[in-house]
């Protein structure tokens, strides 16, 4: 896959203190505040003068294992979950005949493998017909022994997610295959009636945890992969970071997962009501459709084709209107061009100034 040239520069952008951060899917609300104690507090106590145990506190293990509900799991905590995913990639690597995964989806692993010379199939599932996610079906055309299965799920960039069916029929391909199902779950706490592929398919799934979104911590760098003992061994025996992740994000992580229940509640609350505030302007607006409504996410996907605009040119549009949206170049070799993504974990006054800006876009000439 080609490196999209049109990243913004976000160092550039952090020195823009208007800006409506809606590119990223990150989240921006005034975090709880035993968060923010926790931080202070290991700061205080000066915790960063020490190295983290290697596969992170057995406390913060213990709850991701609960939260997830995957009883005889065990999670390595991981700098973000991109540090997991590259450590599996890279570990996995010479066994591996192939990575699948989908255009749009989320390029960086299918880059890692690349790396080490495994070759990617990335099944275009930009359509209504697909339900803009992958089927068994599609699958079962491209699986070879030795493969494995990148499932993004809830998928970024297109907000869709798969029945507990589709999974079992996805499954059952893997399993015919002998072949292992990476199932991201980065988005996963903006869900509804979210299903885990590990409850399926314990013994070949890894499943890897991120707290950038749904607890607001990206800049701090925590995740985790999950699995059974014998799936995560060759993994937590040689980590890639044996020094330890992030420890003050760890304290962070413990005291978010403690009170999680509230937070999610008023964190899905915002989602839900902004990505109606976005979806009614771009309805309302000169250009573009919703694709995913709702979107288990939180972010929607945009298409912008068709009227003379390029994604690349709807978010330059935006971006002098003070608000960062991200291009679906980004994320999709095949489809890029036609949708923008957009980020809803934000405050309502972000979502307003995304309406504003959307009604001011003008449409080319169609094409
Ligand atoms: C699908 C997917 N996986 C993983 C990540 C990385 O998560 P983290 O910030 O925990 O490294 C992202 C970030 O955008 C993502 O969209």
């Amino acid at each position: 896959m080609p490196l999209a040239t049109s990243a913004p520069s976000f160092e550039a952008l952090l020195q823009r203190p208007g800006l409506a951060w809606m590119g990223q899917n990150t989240t921006h609300l005034e975090p709880p505040p035993e968060v923010t104690d926790a931080l202070l507090d290991s700061t205080r106590r000066r915790e960063f003068q020490f190295y983290a145990p290697a596969l992170g506190f057995a406390e913060l293990r213990e709850l991701i294992v609960d939260d997830l509900g995957l009883a005889g799991s065990t999670a390595m905590i991981t700098d973000g979950a991109v540090g997991g995913l590259h450590h599996l990639c890279t570990a996995l690597a010479p066994r591996l005949s192939r990575l699948i995964t989908t255009d749009p989806g989320w390029p960086w692993p299918g880059r890692f493998v690349e790396l080490e010379g495994v070759p990617v199939t990335a099944v275009e599932v930009y359509s209504a017909g697909a339900g803009y996610k992958l089927s068994a079906a599609a699958l079962a055309d491209v699986i070879e022994p030795g493969a494995l299965i990148y499932l993004i799920d809830p998928l970024n960039p297109l907000g869709s997610s798969y029945t507990r069916d589709e999974l079992d029929a996805i499954v059952g391909v893997a399993r015919a295959h002998g072949a292992i199902i990476v199932h991201d779950c980065t988005y996963r706490h903006f869900a509804d009636g979210h299903t885990l592929v590990a409850g399926l398919y314990p013994e070949g799934t890894l499943t890897t945890y991120s707290f950038s979104k749904w607890l607001g911590l990206a800049g701090l760098r925590l995740g985790a992969v999950v699995g059974r003992p014998e799936l995560l061994g060759p993994l937590t025996s040689t980590p890639s970071n044996p020094l330890g992740a992030n420890i003050q994000a760890q304290r962070a992580a413990i005291a978010g997962l403690k009170v999680k229940d509230p937070w999610l509640q008023r964190l899905r609350q915002v989602n839900r009501r902004n990505q109606q505030i976005v979806t009614e302007a771009v309805t309302r607006g000169p250009v573009g459709r919703v694709l995913v409504d709702p979107s288990h996410g939180n972010f929607l996907a945009v298409d912008v084709s068709g009227q003379g605009l390029t994604a690349d040119r709807v978010c330059a549009d935006l971006l002098e209107r003070d608000v960062f949206i991200r291009s679906g170049t980004y994320q999709s070799p095949a489809f890029g061009e036609r949708f923008v993504k957009v980020s809803t974990s934000v405050p309502a006054e972000w979502a307003e100034r995304f309406a504003a800006a959307w009604a001011e876009l003008e449409p080319g000439e169609p094409r």
